[in-house]
């Protein structure tokens, strides 16, 4: 059983749950809470219901802090994007297999590299993990998405994309491979616990931080240290 520990568990705080009116306040929170990464919903409503922010939040983003810029592209087209992304200060970006790659995903995967990027491959719940499989060499991380991408505040699917994490995991140690296996989606503290156990290292966590009165707190528990975890 592929647990990470909690040492090597990374909460990633999602800004599509924080305040938007106070986005400079609310990146500070989470760096005071800990947060090392901070994971950036970019939706276009075309590959998903929703809108959400661009390019210039990413670079408002990098202006106020230092963190790692976890930047996930739920768009239709993001090669039309990378570069404007990659320019506003992204640390590593994640694209969905399901989008539209001008020139495949490879590709795609190879730019985003190329510029000094860690890079990511996303699918969502209903996606068969064999649609990736092919491009587990070329990835700093895989995606496992936990809710029908578009929304924050969904409920865990767990029955529906356990499965796929745990058997990518499984994949990955047999490749000898050891990219990061993230989540995203309805991951609170009991949700983790689950997540983790199937081997997920990295917790997009949205509602569950950003909603919290105590981000601090909320960290904690949601890398399972909180009280009576004995971590
Ligand atoms: C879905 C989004 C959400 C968000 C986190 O497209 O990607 O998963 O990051 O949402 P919560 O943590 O509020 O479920
Ligand atoms: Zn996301």
């Amino acid at each position: 059983m592929a647990v990470c520990s909690v040492a090597s568990c990374i909460v990633a705080p999602s800004l599509l749950a924080a305040d938007w009116s106070r986005v400079g306040v609310e990146v500070q929170r989470a760096k005071q809470a800990g947060a090392i990464w901070l994971h950036l919903d970019v939706m276009d409503g075309l590959f998903v219901e929703n809108i959400s922010f661009g390019p210039q939040m990413v670079e408002a983003v990098r202006r106020v802090s230092d963190l790692f810029l976890d930047v996930h592209l739920m768009i239709q087209r993001p090669d039309r994007y990378l570069e404007r992304f990659i320019k506003a200060g992204a640390s590593q970006i994640t694209v969905h297999v399901e989008a539209e790659h001008d020139g495949g995903v490879e590709q795609t995967l190879r730019r985003i590299r190329a510029a000094g990027l860690r890079c990511g491959l996303a699918l969502r719940p209903e996606t068969p993990l064999e649609t990736v499989l092919p491009y587990f060499g070329l990835i700093d991380l895989l995606l496992v998405m936990t809710v029908v991408p578009g929304f924050g505040g969904q409920a865990f699917l767990e029955r529906q994309t356990m499965p796929t994490l745990r058997a990518a995991c499984d994949r990955r140690h047999a490749m000898g491979l050891n990219f990061d296996l993230q989540v995203d989606g309805g991951i609170d503290a009991r949700t983790a616990v689950i997540a983790r156990e199937n081997g997920a290292n990295v917790l997009v966590c949205g509602t569950s931080f950003f909603g919290a009165a105590d981000a601090a707190a909320a960290m904690k528990a949601l890398l399972g240290q909180g009280a009576g975890s004995g971590a």
